[in-house]
């Protein structure tokens, strides 16, 4: 082998170890890990960055909040999380966005209202919620004073005990880590879990939800039942089409409805994605209709 094919090959390794380095984790800072979070399955933008006329995001506003959330009985508009000082959270330590994140509790106490994913959020593991912080901490600080949220049914005063230390869960595990995608960190479940009582029911995950509210012009949406329990649902797709509909929105038979975070979803590593198809295979059946 001549010089040069040896050094076209080094060239080569070097790249495709750049582009390993992220997923498999190698040498990646926190802010980097928040990034790869926040921009694939997390999309905390997909809410706190307000949305125009045909639901694309409204440029020079990311993370600036405005968007408003109408439920039966709530009128949610969604702060802004830039490091501005005076109308984002730039004022805010690490701890207390931490807190925010997992415990729905800002610095004065009070308590943060739905649609935010709480319940899910409170098992983000220590190292991804701090990595997170990390790149909220880099955005681009953005003036913007959102009204206040109205809930004609209050918060509830907490989520649960309060949550301090959530350790990791091992990469080596492709369901329990596709569940912590689906749960924690992408709160798929949020929508993809019938509610009893006004609560995820856990006896039913993947059973899907006719209720979920933010559908665009405003009303209900169906999230649909993700288990063999649905004869027409996923079970019977291949790996690649379960893969489209999460990333693209379109499915075997139709396109859905652009109402899940697609265009996040698409940056999500290829092992992420696996995972997440490890996880959804292994939900037990849930009648439909339930
Ligand atoms: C489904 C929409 C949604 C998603 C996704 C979401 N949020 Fe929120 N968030 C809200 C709403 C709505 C509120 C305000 C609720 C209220 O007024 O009580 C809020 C409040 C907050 C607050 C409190 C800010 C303040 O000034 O009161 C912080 C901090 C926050 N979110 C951070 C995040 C982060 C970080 C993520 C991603 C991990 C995220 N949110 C994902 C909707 C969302
Ligand atoms: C905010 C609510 C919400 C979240 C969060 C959400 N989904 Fe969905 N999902 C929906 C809705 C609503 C539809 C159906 C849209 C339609 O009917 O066009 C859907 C459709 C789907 C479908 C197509 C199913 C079918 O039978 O056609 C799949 C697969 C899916 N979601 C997986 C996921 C995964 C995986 C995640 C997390 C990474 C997720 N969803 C997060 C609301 C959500």
């Amino acid at each position: 082998m001549s010089f040069k094919h040896i050094h076209f090959l080094a060239a080569a390794m070097a790249a495709v170890l750049v582009a390993l380095a992220p997923a498999a984790g190698l040498a990646e800072t926190p802010a980097e890990r928040g990034k790869y979070l926040v921009n694939s399955i997390v999309a905390c933008d997909n809410c706190h960055t307000p949305k125009g006329p045909n639901f694309q995001p409204i440029a020079g506003m990311e993370f600036a909040g405005g968007r408003v959330f109408s439920g039966p009985d709530f009128r949610a508009v969604v702060p802004n999380i830039t490091p501005d000082k005076e109308t984002g959270i730039g004022n805010w330590t690490d701890d207390q966005i931490i807190n925010a994140i997992r415990n729905g509790k800002r610095p004065d106490g009070t308590t943060i209202g739905p649609p935010m994913a709480i319940r899910f959020y409170r098992t983000i593991s220590d190292s991804d919620v701090k990595a997170i912080v990390a790149y909220l901490r880099t955005l681009k600080p953005i003036r913007n004073q959102v009204e206040k949220s109205v809930y004609k049914v209050p918060p509830p005063e907490n989520y649960g005990p309060t949550v301090t230390h959530v350790p990791d869960t091992p990469r080596t595990d492709k369901v329990a880590y596709g569940r912590y995608l689906a749960f924690s960190l992408g709160h798929c479940m949020e929508c993809h879990m019938p509610r009893k009582d006004g609560l995820p029911d856990y006896t039913r995950v993947g059973g899907g939800r006719d209720d979920v509210v933010g559908a665009p012009g405003g009303g209900l949406i169906t999230a649909p039942n993700l288990t063999p329990g649905n004869p027409n649902g996923i079970a019977k797709w291949t790996d690649d089409q379960i893969k489209a509909a999460i990333t693209t929105g379109m499915t075997p038979t139709r396109p859905l409805v652009r109402f899940m975070a697609f265009d996040w979803y698409k940056n999500m590593a290829p092992e992420d994605l696996d995972d997440i198809v490890a996880f959804l295979r292994s939900l037990k059946p849930v009648p439909s209709g339930q």
